[in-house]
């Protein structure tokens, strides 16, 4: 509760998903990786999140994407975002609430669009965890298959926008992915769709192949 009175005014996640992301954080100290959140807006899910990193005996970072200019890529599948919502925050106010929880050693920003113009910075790193927040079909698939790869056997990630009014391409596009069966799929009634992975070898969508990278 002291770190969600710490975020609570810098992001748009309610207490329930905030808690679940807390406790899965927790669980994770045991898989092997970093962690990445793509959709940062103000910084309130990440700080959260490394703050608990924090915690862990061995340290561990967050890797924090955010365009910091709004959502990108909408499209037909999309059916509030156009374009250029949640702008009202910079790289700057990120690192300030980073600072006042403590967790600055723990995060890296990465501004720009994730996956095109930011990810080259961490695309040999391994992952226990990713955050997909991100609002529109297009960004959340892109997030998704190239974190699918880097992510370590019972990794995790989690969909923040699968159940938001407003947000049904990423409830689609999770519907697509949950008939993967490298991946187990949980659809909790607080919004998020959590994923387990469960083996190496992944294939989604048409023929998107990654088993030559996976670990
Ligand atoms: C709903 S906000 C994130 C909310 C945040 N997790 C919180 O704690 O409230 C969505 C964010 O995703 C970002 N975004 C959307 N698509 C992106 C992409 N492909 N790459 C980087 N940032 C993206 C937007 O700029 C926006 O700040």
């Amino acid at each position: 509760m002291k770190v969600f009175d710490t975020i609570k005014h810098s992001t748009l996640v309610d207490i329930y998903r905030c808690y679940e992301l807390w406790t899965l954080m927790q669980q994770l100290e045991h898989v092997p990786g970093e962690a990445i959140e793509v959709g940062v807006w103000k910084g309130g899910t990440g700080g959260l999140i490394a703050s608990m990193l924090k915690r862990f005996p061995m340290p561990r970072k967050i890797y924090l994407c955010d365009t910091f200019q709004g959502v990108v890529k909408a499209g037909d599948k999309d059916t509030l975002y156009r374009g250029g919502e949640h702008a009202d925050t910079s790289k700057e106010a990120v690192m300030e609430l980073m600072s006042t929880l403590g967790v600055t050693q723990n995060v890296e920003i990465l501004p720009g669009i994730f996956p095109e113009e930011s990810a080259h910075q961490v695309e040999h790193n391994l992952f226990s965890f990713c955050h997909i927040d991100v609002d529109t079909y297009l960004s959340a698939k892109d997030v998704f298959e190239w974190v699918s790869p880097r992510l370590s056997v019972h990794g995790l990630v989690v969909f923040d926008d699968y159940g938001t009014w407003g947000c049904e391409g990423v409830t689609e596009l999770v519907q697509e992915i949950a008939q993967d069966p490298n991946y187990f799929l949980f659809q909790n009634l607080n919004g998020h769709a959590v994923l387990i992975k469960l083996k190496s070898a992944t294939t989604i969508g048409d023929g998107f192949q990654t088993s030559s990278l996976s670990r």
